[in-house]
């Protein structure tokens, strides 16, 4: 499909490796100036296609860096066409083993950083009267899984705020959606799968069958299936959607709605 995305400019968190990384390749592969962040950035580009990823160092617990970044891309390219925000995700613990401290952490990594960055996008995009907003979360905020609760409870509010922003901004050529992945093939979910295996004294392959149990395609996703989704709803062909929620899961959640 043709998505019309070329020659834009795009900003994607948190996109050294796995989902983050796979949409940085995905809207660079479109033709798109792509500055990816992360810690571990070296500040080089990358030739992708008809486009570039520009690689740019940010830590997202650095708060002033964050409430900047987008200043910062705008200084340079001189405008923002499409956002994507992802975050690190969180610990995953029993709800009663979590300290006040966890959830203070949580929050500046899930919260923080996409209020930060959302609201900062959402007026540049404004003043140019066109702009597409990607939030990703997980299926975790319509299903809640057990050890899950700081993802759950922080994603749920992050995706509030992007419904809304999507209702603020909708009259102003602004469209602001929502990805939500299950069970996604990345170094987050290798390391999952083996703490799992370490709790419970079993096996990285007893662990991830009991993952794979639970979806009705049998198997994991593949970050580059996500990338596909945000691109979509980054893009006009996803024209008169805003304040949506997609789901990338394989049928792992249940709900009807
Ligand atoms: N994989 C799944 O199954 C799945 C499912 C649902 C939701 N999610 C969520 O989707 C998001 C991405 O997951 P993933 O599996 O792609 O994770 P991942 O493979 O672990 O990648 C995490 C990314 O975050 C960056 N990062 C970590 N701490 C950072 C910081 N303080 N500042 C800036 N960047 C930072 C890492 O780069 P550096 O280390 O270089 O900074 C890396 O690029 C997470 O929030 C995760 O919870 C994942």
């Amino acid at each position: 499909m043709y998505l019309g995305l070329e020659n834009g400019v795009a900003l994607v968190t948190a996109a050294s490796r796995g989902i983050g990384r796979a949409t940085a390749e995905r809207l660079a592969g479109e033709g798109m100036t792509v500055v990816a962040t992360s810690r571990s950035a070296t500040g080089n580009t990358e030739k992708i296609g008809n486009g570039r990823i520009e690689q740019l160092a940010l830590d997202l617990d650095d708060s002033d860096a964050t409430a900047g970044l987008v200043q910062t891309v705008v200084d340079r390219f001189g405008r923002l066409d499409v956002m994507v925000l992802n975050t690190p995700g969180p610990r995953i613990l029993p709800a009663l083993n979590l300290g006040w401290e966890d959830w203070q952490r949580a929050h500046d990594q899930l919260l923080r950083p996409v209020v930060q960055l959302g609201t900062a996008a959402s007026r540049v995009m404004r003043e140019q009267g066109a702009g597409a907003i990607v939030l990703l979360t997980s299926t975790w905020v319509r299903q809640p899984a057990l050890g899950g609760v700081l993802s759950s409870s922080y994603r749920s509010a992050a995706s509030a705020f992007a419904k809304t922003l999507a209702a603020e901004l909708a009259g102003d050529g602004v469209r602001v959606n929502q990805v939500m992945p299950g069970a996604t093939g990345t170094d987050r979910m290798q390391g999952i799968v083996e703490m799992k295996a370490r709790t419970n004294g079993t096996s990285v392959d007893d662990e991830i069958t009991k993952v794979v149990k639970d979806i009705p395609m049998g198997r994991w996703g593949v970050a580059s299936e996500i990338a596909d989704a945000i691109a979509f709803l980054a893009s006009p062909r996803s024209s008169f959607v805003t304040g949506t929620s997609l789901t990338v899961d394989g049928g792992a959640v249940r709900a009807a709605h």
